[in-house]
């Protein structure tokens, strides 16, 4: 599984992993057919689980959109989508273990969401949550709260893409102080989303914040770059280095 690789420059030996079953479990991807912006169809979902499977994935959770203006998924559309793609799962595919969540936007729909108590969770009770790209909506913070009187585990997915944290860095302690899990993209520490994205999380693994790591894959050319990080020196070291709860969510 690791390969070594000798490093001229530190004379340091940097472990590259050959694949990613050190984490086994994938718990936020957008693989299921045509119901938020990641795989358009059941060939597109084919492709995905099947190139997931063959970075050493063994067990996926398919994480859509809820997002009540754009992608405003149920249990019933996503439960629906997941039969689908088991339907049409090849013989091959069929050692992995699949399993429906969602990401739930904290958009001012969610608390309703929350207080409904039918919240698609990943083991454990929890549930995994995004914010806007632009702004932190102002209600977030008390519906991380909601979540944990509720008795869920809020998992704060891809904490590094929310540039407007990036130069307050307490906030992201301030998510764990108040119950989150941090939740970073393998795409992220690849680079796939800039140089700001990328460093901050690495930062965030470095300081051992972090509990997952999830590819958050919505395409093929994601799974590429996905791929492509397992030739990274850099992320090797910090993967060699860290250790994180996804094995715990089998
Ligand atoms: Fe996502």
């Amino acid at each position: 599984m690791v390969k070594r690789v000798f490093t001229f420059s530190s004379f340091q030996r940097t472990h590259l992993f050959a694949d990613y079953r050190f984490l086994g479990v994938d718990m936020h991807s957008h693989i299921l057919p045509g119901i938020d912006d990641g795989a358009k169809n059941v060939t597109e979902s084919l492709a995905l689980v099947s190139g997931l499977r063959e970075l050493g994935f063994e067990s996926l959770f398919a994480t859509p959109h809820v997002i009540t203006d754009r992608y405003p998924n149920t249990p019933a559309t996503i439960v629906e989508a997941m039969d689908l793609l088991r339907t049409n799962l090849p013989l091959e595919s069929k050692s992995v273990q699949l399993a429906a969540a969602a990401e739930y936007m904290m958009d001012d729909r969610f608390g309703a969401l929350i207080d409904g108590g039918k919240l698609l969770t990943l083991p454990g009770n929890r549930v995994l949550v995004e914010l806007s790209y632009i702004a932190a909506s102002p209600g977030a913070e008390d519906q991380i709260f909601q979540l944990c009187i509720g008795g869920y585990i809020p998992v704060m997915a891809h904490p590094e893409r929310y540039q407007y944290w990036h130069r307050s860095a307490d906030q992201f302690s301030r998510l764990i102080d108040i119950g989150c899990e941090l939740q970073v993209n393998l795409l992220s520490l690849a680079g796939y989303y800039g140089k700001g994205v990328e460093r901050c999380a690495h930062q965030l693994v470095e300081a051992g914040m972090v509990s997952f790591i999830g590819t958050d894959l919505h395409n093929n050319g994601q799974l590429e770059v996905i791929r492509t990080a397992l030739s990274s020196k850099k992320i090797a070291r910090l993967f060699s280095k860290h250790q994180f709860k996804n094995i715990s969510l089998v």
